[in-house]
């Protein structure tokens, strides 16, 4: 795979050698979307001393079934996906439901690096820095009542954008949620670039949700709505099999899926397998959210 991306860029980048153009082109080697910088971004302490996994890996070995189920598809399939415009809805119990633009959004949003493990049920993992804001900052402009316990988001549901969406694999649109002080915590924020740039469009653009302390299925993309509920919102995979994934997915190398082991992971590039780390190593910042709750229970 990184050889034939070393190759295209190769390619493109002698071609734009030979026409001129300069540095600031980006090779169209991981796809065809152009990629364009934000401005301005704060850096963070978070991540500091992680190894960054490449931005060719990230970008092209991905879950995003409504693009495809290959790890590769949803690159192949990104130019489908169209992120603008785009209109962010919030609902449900709250005193100021709006639809927020989502350029607008995002440029009332003080936007900050923040530096993240990724870790997929399905063990496998990566370190990314993703651009985006808490998603605790959008909850305070819609101010939720006092009766909310709970946020679901959905993710577009529109076939001829994601074709995924044809196939009964998943009841559609994807759906995530979760508790509200969950939501409320530092670390969930809304992502709408990683790598400095624009969100790609198989990373979920243009807004998608990061919880780095659960596994990689809660971290919903493209999304297009959030609602406040007093009760436990359904989610996607949950709905699919709950054996297997449950509400709260949490990082667990304590507890097991059902058909394979939490305990270990393999960290995209390296050769050996790492020690998966309860709450993906966040547990000093979350572990709290979970006080007096069996996590066997609550998986
Ligand atoms: N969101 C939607 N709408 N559809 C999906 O298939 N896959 C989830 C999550 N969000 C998924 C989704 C899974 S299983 C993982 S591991 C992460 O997205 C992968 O994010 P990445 O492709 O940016 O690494």
């Amino acid at each position: 795979m990184s050889r034939r991306r070393l190759l295209a860029t190769g390619i493109a980048g002698a071609i734009a050698t030979a026409a001129g153009i300069g540095s600031t082109t980006v090779a169209a080697s991981d796809g065809p979307a152009p990629r364009s910088k934000f401005a301005n971004f704060v850096k963070t302490p978070w991540g500091a001393g992680e190894h960054l996994t490449d931005y060719g890996a990230i970008t092209t070995y991905n879950n995003f079934y409504e693009l495809g189920l290959g790890k590769e598809d949803p690159q192949r399939n990104a130019h489908l996906l169209k992120p603008r415009p785009w209109t962010l809805s919030v609902d449900g119990l709250c005193a100021k439901p709006a639809r927020f633009d989502i350029d607008a959004l995002i440029a009332a949003q003080p936007l900050q690096e923040r530096i993240y493990r990724l870790r997929c049920v399905e063990a496998w993992s990566m370190v990314v820095p993703w651009i985006g804001f808490p998603l605790a900052a959008l909850l305070d402009r819609v101010e939720p009542l006092g009766n909310a316990k709970f946020v679901a988001f959905q993710t577009l549901f529109d076939p001829k954008q994601l074709p995924g969406q044809r196939s009964p694999l998943l009841e559609w649109p994807y759906v995530e949620g979760l508790r509200l002080d969950e939501a409320r915590h530092p670390l969930a924020i809304l992502a709408v670039g990683l790598y400095g740039e624009v969100m790609p469009n198989q990373n979920g653009a243009p807004i998608r949700l990061i919880v780095p302390w659960k596994y990689g299925f809660k971290s919903i993309k493209s999304i297009v709505r959030l609602t406040l509920t007093e009760t436990m919102p359904q989610t996607a995979w949950n709905r699919q099999a709950p054996r297997e994934y449950g509400f709260y997915a949490n990082v667990n190398p304590a507890v097991d899926h059902p058909r394979w082991s939490q305990k270990r992971e393999r960290r995209i590039g390296e050769f050996f397998r790492r020690d998966t780390l309860p709450f993906n190593g966040y547990g000093e910042e979350v572990a709290g959210l979970y006080a007096g709750m069996d996590l066997t229970t609550w998986y």
